[in-house]
């Protein structure tokens, strides 16, 4: 099942959670504050699905790619030959405009064209904060976003990933909330939470592969992915870290 359903993720902790990586045909959105690790883990994903075609668009900052170079070189199947970035399609989108219609009308010509499995949204919070008193038209363009988004991954049976980030005056709880509200949250099919724990891994927590990393000066927090909503996959988390090479754990 899971090669034919699911796209991994590079890390075995975070396969193992989703029953072997992100679903296809499905809109999983993963959701942390700041630094929590949104874009390692999403531009991974991208790393490790770059022969099956992606969609990258950026609304935020642009595409990571030194650190796309950094981390392709620890694929197991690693060919200094081969270019890992000629599957990659990348997008930089700042207004809530542009992005829907990228989605209206672009992509669905770019993939009437190219084999893409995989499109990621790095996030769909940034382009919605400037509706953000407009809530009405702020709910509908989020409705047609994720109606469109939904119609997409199904007639082509690919992952889409949805990065949010999470609403301020929650931010010191335990229980972060995501952005956009309610209107957003019924609309993805799965709900995933980041976070960077206080925890720093020691050689307890790291598997013995990787316990020479703990001779830099640097900590090296540990993160946690939870399922907060997923319809078929249990109530559950997972630790990791973040690395040079990449996600690992
Ligand atoms: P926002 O975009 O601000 O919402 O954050 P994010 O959740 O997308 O965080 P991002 O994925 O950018 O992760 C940032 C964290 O990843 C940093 O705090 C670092 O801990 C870690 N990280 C990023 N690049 C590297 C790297 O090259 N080496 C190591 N060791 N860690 C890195």
């Amino acid at each position: 099942e899971s090669e034919v359903l699911r796209l991994s993720t590079g890390c075995k902790n975070l396969d193992n959670l989703l029953n072997g990586g992100f679903r296809r045909g499905t809109i999983t959105e993963v959701f942390g504050e700041s630094g929590c690790g949104k874009t390692q883990l999403a531009l991974q994903t991208t790393l490790y699905n770059w022969l099956q075609g992606c969609v990258y668009i950026c609304t935020e900052d642009l595409f990571p790619t030194k650190r796309y170079e950094e981390i392709k070189i620890n694929l197991s199947s690693y060919d200094p030959k081969v270019d890992y970035g000629k599957h990659i399609f990348v997008e930089h989108i700042t207004e809530a405009n542009d992005l829907l219609s990228c989605i209206r009308v672009r992509l669905p010509r770019l993939l009437d064209h190219h084999k893409v499995s995989l499109i990621v949204i790095d996030s769909v919070t940034a382009p919605f904060r400037c509706e953000s008193t407009n809530y009405i038209r702020r709910a509908e363009d989020l409705r047609e976003l994720a109606i469109l988004m939904t119609s997409l991954a199904q007639k082509h049976n690919l992952v889409i990933f949805c990065i949010n980030q999470v609403t301020a005056s929650f931010k010191d709880s335990d229980n972060v909330l995501p952005s956009l509200g309610l209107a957003w949250s019924n609309m993805v099919t799965a709900r995933l939470m980041l976070k960077k724990t206080l925890k720093i891994a020691d050689v307890v927590s790291l598997p013995k592969q990787m316990h020479h990393l703990l001779t830099s000066n640097q900590p090296i927090y540990i993160r946690e992915l939870s399922t907060v909503f997923a319809p078929d996959l249990p109530d559950a988390s997972t630790e990791f870290v973040i690395t040079s090479k990449g996600l690992q754990g």
